[in-house]
């Protein structure tokens, strides 16, 4: 996630801890749909990056899982700084001192380690899933700590899928669709619509549910994965202008880890790199490859989250001044300084300004939303 936009939310947030408003920034939840092996896992490790879904060919995701990403100042002593270069070399060289994630399920457990993050999701899924294919919508709760995520909840979800395999019931199709609907259907919620490149748009099941759901588009982008396994001489570029299923939010083309990249532990940066590369060399997205990739995807949902945000203000601000006239009130029941409020009318006029700054540095950026061709 965009570094600016967490300091941007950090710091409006500690405005409202110091007028004594809890949190009223109601963050949308960014949740994936799409085909089974379509890369929806993919997709969202790449925005984390960090490296702790299970990943592969056939039903790997099958369970919901709630991934609530919790932004946590770095220590004063590692301030944010990757550690652990002297102590453990070779096991432990990406693990940070100040980013860890707990399960719901295992409380007071910290894991320092994502690839055993990685088991314990494999681990639980099995427990209540049994190792047979089958699935649940009971979702794995996840928490992650770090100074580099915002506050913020992604749900990664068991992808479509028709004929039932191993244990799951007949109607595995309606199962997984009721699933993904009482995620999707929260107004609240951004839909990842994933289609892989090399499979036909116009088949897509994550378009099809999203636009049940989302008939207008306003919150659905989509998210065009596999685009480095495309026969020679395809490309999606008609697809990115909107000229085969429109878009309002417009398409992302990304490159993920493949199935060898994953099996050989690929590097997470290393991949970002091979995915640069990638659109930076080929002819049909060199002249527009600022508008693909991860990176991309990514300022993306950050403007979606900045105009989500914008328009809550109104809303956030009425809040505020509602909780200083109590607090005025509460003051003055205990023969405290009468009389102009002047004290929480300071600290009113600074998030004013301040939401104002917001606003006009929304304003100047609202361009990016789209690829204008
Ligand atoms: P999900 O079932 O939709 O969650 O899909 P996964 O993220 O588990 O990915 C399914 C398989 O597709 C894995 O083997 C991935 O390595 C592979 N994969 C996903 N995205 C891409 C991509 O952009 N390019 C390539 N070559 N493989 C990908
Ligand atoms: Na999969
Ligand atoms: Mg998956």
């Amino acid at each position: 996630m965009d570094q600016s936009l967490i300091k941007t939310i950090n710091k409006l947030q500690d405005a409202f801890t110091s007028v004594g408003v809890a949190n009223p920034i109601d963050l949308p939840q960014i949740a994936v749909v799409g085909s089974q092996s379509s890369g929806k896992s993919s997709v969202l490790e790449s925005i984390v990056g960090r490296d702790f879904l299970p990943r592969g060919t056939g039903i790997v995701t099958r369970r919901p899982l709630v991934l609530q990403l919790i932004n946590r100042p770095a220590s004063a002593k590692t301030n944010g700084q990757v550690n652990g270069a002297d102590e453990d070399k070779k096991e432990d060289k990406l693990s940070n001192p100040d980013e860890w994630a707990e399960f719901l399920h295992k409380p007071g457990e910290k894991f320092f380690d994502f690839n055993k993050v990685r088991e314990e999701i494999v681990r639980d899924t099995e427990e209540k899933t049994g190792k047979n294919a089958g699935i649940s919508p009971l979702p794995i709760n996840l928490r992650v700590f770090s100074p580099n995520v915002l506050t913020l909840t992604l749900i990664d979800l068991p992808g479509l899928t028709k004929l039932p395999v191993g244990d799951q019931p007949k109607d595995i199709e309606r199962q997984i669709r009721d699933m993904l609907l009482k995620f999707i259907t929260k107004p609240n919620s951004i839909i990842l619509a994933v289609t892989a490149a090399n499979t036909d748009l116009a088949n897509s099941d994550g378009l099809k549910m999203a636009r049940e759901v989302d008939p207008e588009g306003a919150r659905t982008i989509g998210v065009l994965t596999k685009v480095d396994l495309m026969d020679s001489g395809t490309d999606v570029v008609d697809i990115l202008a909107g000229r085969i299923i429109p878009l309002r939010l417009g398409y992302v083309p990304v490159v993920n880890r493949g199935q060898r990249d994953i099996d050989s532990k690929k590097q997470i940066v290393a991949a970002l790199e091979h995915e640069r590369e990638f659109f930076e060399n080929h002819s049909a997205y060199r002249t527009k490859s600022q508008y693909c990739g991860t990176p991309f995807l990514a300022r993306k949902l950050n403007m979606i989250l900045m105009h989500h945000i914008r328009n809550t203000l109104p809303e956030i601000k009425t809040k505020i001044q509602a909780s200083l006239q109590k607090y005025q009130l509460e003051l003055n029941s205990l023969g405290g300084p009468t009389g102009d409020g002047s004290s929480g009318n300071v600290v009113l006029s600074i998030i004013t300004e301040f939401c104002n700054e917001f606003r006009t540095a929304l304003d100047g950026n609202s361009g990016d939303l789209s690829i204008n061709e």
